[in-house]
């Protein structure tokens, strides 16, 4: 069931500053061929991912999270104690036990309440929804970073999931902004299909052990085909929510940034929505799908591509892991 859950002309919250992280190591997908079954052409043509880039050993979800937050402060001209949040979406944490926000807040050197929020694909529309909330009601400024080292949760060994997935991180800061429109949001979640895409082992329900490493079942599965299919449905819908709830037509959305998991997800939602494919945002050619990572990711490279402008309207839509799925506007203010 989809929820609608902020007023129908969204929040009066701006993106104040965007700020990104991508590892320096950079794998191509002739680099996997070599030493996995595949190609660059079954990879490209099923996917659209030419290339991933992948953390280094040293470095962690928080690691790249705190650079994008650097990134982002650097850009909205602010200091880190201008905080009053830190929100980190990942389902790639550092630790199991605790949560990463803490770490970067530390990073940045502020003492603030930092929480993550796992919502694994979705992540960054629901972090949005709760920061938006947050600004508009007063807390001040918050930091949103979405960040994932999800080249750690992959089989290095299975080529159905370890060509798809990318490490990187991207981050914004929001503030009050009375000419600016963050919402509305529709977000939703289907338990039912968890298993969909998973990592079946090392939790709770089935902890870390012998049989387990054995196994592999640690490692994130997915059937790729349900994935896909539940993305493109329920991506449509709630962009198609979120617009009825606004009363704007697809002729009003300046740019879809959608999740970056697979080329063809994107053409398919943009062509159901009846918008024009140029007016979709593609970077996952680039970064492979970095998950919470990859609507930040995609919004930094549009604007360096000189797609965002002052005042347009851009549509965001997620689907991933839990299930969940979640898609929202938001008022590009240029700064
Ligand atoms: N290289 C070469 N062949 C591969 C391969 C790889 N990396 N991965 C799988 N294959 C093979 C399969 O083994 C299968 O072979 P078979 O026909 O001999 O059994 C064949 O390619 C087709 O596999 P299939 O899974 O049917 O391919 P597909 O066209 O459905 O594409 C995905 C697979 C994963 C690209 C696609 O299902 C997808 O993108 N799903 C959504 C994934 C996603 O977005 N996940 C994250 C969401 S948040």
């Amino acid at each position: 069931m989809t929820a609608s859950t902020t007023p129908a002309g969204g929040w009066p919250v701006a993106i104040a500053g965007l700020g990104v992280r991508l590892p320096d190591r950079v794998v191509t997908n002739d680099d996997l061929a070599e030493v996995l079954d595949t190609s660059d052409e079954w990879i490209r043509t099923r996917t659209g991912i030419r290339q991933r880039h992948v953390a280094a050993p040293e470095e962690a979800t928080s690691d790249l999270a705190a650079a994008a937050a650097r990134d982002a402060l650097a850009d909205a001209g602010l200091e880190a104690a201008a905080l009053a949040a830190v929100i980190v979406a990942t389902t790639s944490p550092d630790h199991a036990v605790s949560a990463t926000a803490p770490l970067v807040a530390s990073a940045l050197g502020v003492a603030v309440p930092a929480f993550d929020l796992n919502a694994a694909c979705s992540g960054f529309v629901y972090a949005l929804r709760v920061a938006s909330g947050m600004v508009a009601t007063g807390d001040g400024a918050v930091l949103v970073v979405g960040a994932e080292t999800l080249t750690r949760v992959v089989d290095p060994e299975d080529r159905s999931v370890a060509v798809l997935f990318g490490d990187g991180a991207g981050a914004v800061v929001l503030v009050p902004d009375p000419d600016a429109r963050l919402g509305p949001f529709v977000l939703g979640a289907d338990g039912g299909g968890a298993s969909m895409l998973w990592t079946a082992s090392g939790g709770t329900r089935r902890p870390f052990d012998a049989e387990v490493l054995a196994d592999r079942s640690h490692y994130l599965t997915m059937r790729g085909g349900d994935v896909y299919r539940n993305a493109v449905v329920r991506m449509t819908e709630s962009a198609r929510e979120v617009l009825e709830l606004a009363e704007l037509s697809v002729g009003d959305v300046d740019l879809l940034v959608g999740h970056q998991a697979n080329v063809r997800i994107l053409d398919a939602v943009a062509a159901r929505l009846g918008l024009p494919a140029q007016l979709s945002q593609v970077s996952l050619d680039r970064h492979g799908n970095t998950s919470a990572a990859s609507i930040p990711l995609a919004l930094w490279d549009a604007r360096e591509q000189g797609k965002l402008r002052d005042g347009d309207t851009v549509l965001l839509a997620a689907f991933g892991a839990g299930a969940t799925w979640g898609a929202c506007l938001l008022t590009w203010k240029e700064r």
